[in-house]
């Protein structure tokens, strides 16, 4: 074949082939990072793109291996003369200048390959603008602090004459009603019967005392009461918390107690919180340094 000219019409098709396949997969990574950008939540069609990138690019390189890695057919060249002739020598000269095209062409899909796959990584990166600000402390601290009132769920300070022997009922702290982390639980305890912890003797004035609301287990609220067992029980995984021992799990995946809320009382009764939970509230892995 002459130089200059124009190579097999097969491998002209087949390369636009694999390198049509790695360009889709360019076009699905940009499609998936501009869905991201513009829609945030249509993760139906991101999933479309994300799919279809990955699918191109693997079509895209197992086309270019079967066409272009392996031979078609057994190669068997028979012994001849050492000399080349005239036609031998015009034949390799215009195989040699075919090679020298499809390098380029695979040259053109070497990089085109790299950027089906650059441009997936890149999209793949694009969620993580999603994430939020770390969460630093705030899963460890709650609104309770030193003087805090007790409020029921219409932001009413309560009063120790409201929770009566072996009542329940649920509380934050003021001017926080519905803050997920903060809520706890008043019990009205029978006298006598508290297995009191040390350092814990003044938490419960006039017998009420202040549990965690969020289960140790996975965070769902404990909402259920036995008052006659004094066992407090989580719905959603029957974890069971003894009350009348510092709310230890006594049955159920929770591992750990409910902490305790600290309270006083105000001069006329009204109850207020003297500092935060006695741990972090909610799912032990929060604070893996709580004894389990
Ligand atoms: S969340 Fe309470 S037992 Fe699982």
């Amino acid at each position: 074949m002459a130089e200059g000219s124009v190579p097999p019409p097969r491998r002209q098709r087949g390369e636009r082939f694999p390198a049509a396949l790695l360009a889709l997969a360019v076009l699905a990574a940009i499609g998936f990072a501009v869905t991201y950008l513009v829609t945030s939540n249509n993760t139906q069609l991101m999933g479309l793109f994300a799919s279809l990138g990955l699918l191109a690019i693997g079509a895209g390189m197992i086309v270019w291996a079967k066409r272009y890695m392996t031979p078609p057919h057994p190669e068997v060249e028979p012994r001849g003369r050492l000399a080349s002739t005239e036609d031998e020598v015009e034949a390799f000269t215009a195989d040699f200048e075919v090679g020298e095209f499809e390098m380029e062409r695979r040259g053109l899909l070497t990089k085109l390959l790299g950027a089906a796959i650059a441009a997936t990584g890149l999209a793949a990166l694009v969620p993580f603008l999603s994430l939020g600000p770390k969460p630093g402390e705030s899963f460890k601290k709650t609104k309770w602090t030193n003087g805090k009132y007790v409020v029921n769920e219409q932001n009413e300070r309560v009063h120790t004459n409201q929770v009566g022997t072996n009542a329940v009922l649920t509380v934050f702290p003021e001017n926080e009603v519905g803050n997920a982390l903060s809520q706890a639980l008043l019990i009205g305890l029978r006298p006598n019967e508290l297995q009191v912890v040390p350092g814990r003797e003044t938490w419960t004035p006039d017998n009420v005392a202040g549990f965690s609301k969020v289960c140790t287990h996975a965070g769902c609220p404990v909402g259920l009461y036995q008052a006659q067992l004094g066992y407090l029980i989580c719905p959603c995984h029957q974890s069971t918390f003894n009350v009348y021992n510092a709310c230890e799990p006594i049955f159920g995946p929770a591992a750990t107690p409910l902490p305790q809320l600290p309270m006083a009382v105000d001069t006329e009764g009204y109850l207020l919180s003297t500092g935060d939970f006695s741990d972090p509230p909610g799912p032990g892995f929060w604070d893996q340094d709580r004894p389990g």
